[in-house]
């Protein structure tokens, strides 16, 4: 039975890891990470191996599934491989939706998700419509926790599918880059709506930001790392970083980051670097 869940402050990603899915969501629920984000995408994440890993991780831990927080998404069919996907090509949009749902479900050994994107925008409106509206019934029905769009990176449509919804979006995960303006629009938004901001890129995008002597003096005078103060910042002003690391003691020295906390003054400068058009240091 699902119960309500607290929304996670870093949530691992799982893609790209191939075969080494499982052992790596093993690794990441065991150094304490209780969020996991995925696809049923098989070009770019390996759900199935997500399932396993998790399914290993509870039973060592003795961990139930509740205790996680469980994020995929489903894939329009422009994001997909078509000779590897959850449905056929000629599917109706809702009937995709509904495989794709259902492939999640079994790859990922659970009979609900916490949390369910539509990985990208896509059209007609229309069709775009039915598929939340679908989502929608499957939140009444208990089977999804929230709703969520990612890779929306204009205003109007986050309006337009905040408008229509009667089960509003809870969830928009972005990259956080220097070419969208790092979302400042979308992310004013989302606090207003009381929806989750996700950022992905929060480091691979922005090394210009992580080599700014004011970000490394931070790093210095905390005993920190420079993603750690920047997963921090991110977390200040409302942000749930993903984080797609392989490495065991990134994965401790990331989750450490609540244990210290930035001042004002200090996620001041850090954005204003973010809307510098100069150099950053
Ligand atoms: N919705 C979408 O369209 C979308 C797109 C892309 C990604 N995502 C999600 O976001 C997740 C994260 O992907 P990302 O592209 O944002 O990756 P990321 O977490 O920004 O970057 C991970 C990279 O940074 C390196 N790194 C160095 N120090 C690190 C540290 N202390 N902590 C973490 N990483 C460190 C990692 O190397 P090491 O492995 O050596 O630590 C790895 O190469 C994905 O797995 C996926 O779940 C979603």
């Amino acid at each position: 039975m699902r119960k309500e869940k607290i929304i996670p402050n870093m949530i691992y990603g799982t893609a790209w890891k191939k075969e080494k899915t499982n052992s790596l969501v093993k690794e990441a629920i065991t150094c304490g990470f209780r969020a996991i984000d995925t696809a049923c995408q098989p070009k770019h994440y390996s759900e199935e191996l997500v399932g396993l890993g998790l399914q290993e991780a509870l039973s060592e831990l003795n961990l139930s599934r509740n205790d996680i927080f469980l994020q995929t998404k489903f894939t329009p069919i422009n994001g997909q491989d078509l000779n590897n996907m959850p449905y056929n090509q000629n599917d109706d949009v809702v009937v995709a939706l509904e495989k794709s749902f259902e492939t999640s479900l079994i790859n990922l050994r659970t009979d609900y998700i916490d949390s369910y994107l539509i990985h990208s925008p896509f059209g007609p409106a229309e069709d775009f419509v039915r598929v939340y509206q679908k989502m929608e019934e499957y939140v009444n029905k208990g089977l999804i926790g929230q709703i969520g769009i990612s890779n929306c990176y204009e205003m109007p449509l986050l309006e337009f599918i905040y408008n229509n919804a009667k089960i509003k979006p809870k969830v928009v995960q972005n990259r956080f880059y220097k070419d969208s303006g790092y979302d400042q629009e979308i992310r004013n938004y989302c606090n207003l709506k009381e929806i989750t901001y996700q950022s992905f890129w929060s480091l691979t995008a922005n090394p210009h930001l992580l080599s700014s002597m004011h970000i490394i003096s931070m790093a210095n005078k905390y005993g920190k790392t420079i993603p750690q103060v920047f997963y921090r910042f991110l977390n200040q002003i409302n942000i749930t970083p993903l984080n797609g690391t392989t490495k065991k003691e990134h994965m401790l020295e990331d989750l450490d980051f609540l244990s210290f906390k930035l001042t004002n003054e200090e996620i001041q400068t850090i954005n204003n670097l973010l809307t510098s058009k100069t150099k950053t240091t």
